[in-house]
């Protein structure tokens, strides 16, 4: 595996960036919004898609600074969806990022008005930032709705719902992981893209990067479902069972489940070959094999 220290720096410098945006958020007799929304980003994550946004930057040849606020944009999307996937009517889950989940400490109302406000602060901060850098705002504003939006990770959510009660398929199954997963990721990569002011040729090959990155996040997030250590993994094992969800494991078996995501790695390895100052990028996809987490 490549070096993945860089990974602790980055994650480091984006929550930093993260706390001192976030006070903003002030109190008032909504305080339990605050504290729901800052609960849920606050507890922890990998950090994975701010961490692509900024190793994408890079890797346009950019200062990574230049990425935070699309870093913060789509990790307060990731963090809305984590909150509403699993509320009762969704995974139904009560384990998240090592704490319980959103609605088991504030409720289930506040916990989808903590996604709410968690999906509008998004756009916020890419507004502000767009007092600055107005064309790359609004780059960013259109691929970042498009990749959370009704046809991207809302589209894989709710295909994702509605196959637990239907007939397993392949390529279905392939369309949700693609769009519940692999979008926000792909959207990680292009914004960090965009940041750096990059040309069409980085940004295409950032995009089948992060469409096999996704594909194997999601094969990986699912083997790890059924292997995976709870006390490690931060929240619960055995939920897609539980909820008769269709997944790679559940489809092909473990040892076929892996050996895709291998290949899935490959592909995304080999899509940003030609891309300079790459390393982090190329490190990133090895851990996916890796991830305990
Ligand atoms: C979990 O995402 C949801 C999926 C899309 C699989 P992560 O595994 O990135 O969750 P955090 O951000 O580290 O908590
Ligand atoms: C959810 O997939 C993907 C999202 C858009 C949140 P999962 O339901 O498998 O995610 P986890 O396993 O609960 O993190
Ligand atoms: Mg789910
Ligand atoms: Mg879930
Ligand atoms: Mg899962």
């Amino acid at each position: 595996m490549g070096d993945l220290a860089f990974m602790q720096n980055y994650k480091q410098l984006f929550e930093e960036y993260m706390k001192k945006e976030l006070a903003c958020y002030q109190k008032g007799y909504h305080y339990r919004l605050a504290e729901a929304m800052a609960y849920s980003l606050l507890a922890g994550g990998k950090r994975l898609r701010p961490i692509l946004c900024l190793c994408a930057c890079e890797a346009c040849g950019t200062k990574k600074e230049e990425a935070l606020p699309a870093a913060l944009a789509l990790e307060a999307i990731h963090t809305y969806s984590l909150i509403h996937d699993d509320l009762p009517g969704m995974d139904n889950d009560d384990l998240r990022r090592g704490n319980p989940t959103n609605h088991k400490v504030f409720g289930e109302a506040m916990a989808i008005l903590a996604g709410d406000g968690l999906q509008s602060m998004a756009y916020e901060v890419l507004s502000n930032y767009g007092a600055k850098e107005p064309e790359k705002a609004l780059a960013m504003i259109t691929e970042l709705s498009k990749r959370a939006g009704s046809g991207g990770m809302c589209a894989g959510q709710a295909a994702d719902i509605m196959a637990e009660n239907e007939e397993v398929d392949a390529e279905k199954l392939n369309y949700i992981h693609n769009h519940k997963t692999g979008d926000l990721i792909i959207g990680a990569l292009i914004m960090g893209a965009i940041a750096a002011g990059s040309d069409e040729k980085q940004r295409k090959a950032l995009a089948e990067y992060g469409y096999h990155l996704g594909l194997a996040f999601q094969i990986t997030d699912d083997i790890l479902d059924v292997t995976g250590d709870e006390a490690k993994l931060g929240k619960p094992v055995g939920s897609d069972d539980k909820n008769h969800k269709l997944t790679f494991p559940a489809l092909y078996g473990l040892a076929e489940a892996r050996k895709m995501a291998e290949q899935s790695v490959a592909k995304a390895k080999e899509a940003i070959a030609a891309l300079a100052d790459n390393d982090n990028l190329l490190a990133l996809a090895e851990y996916l094999l890796e991830r305990e987490n």
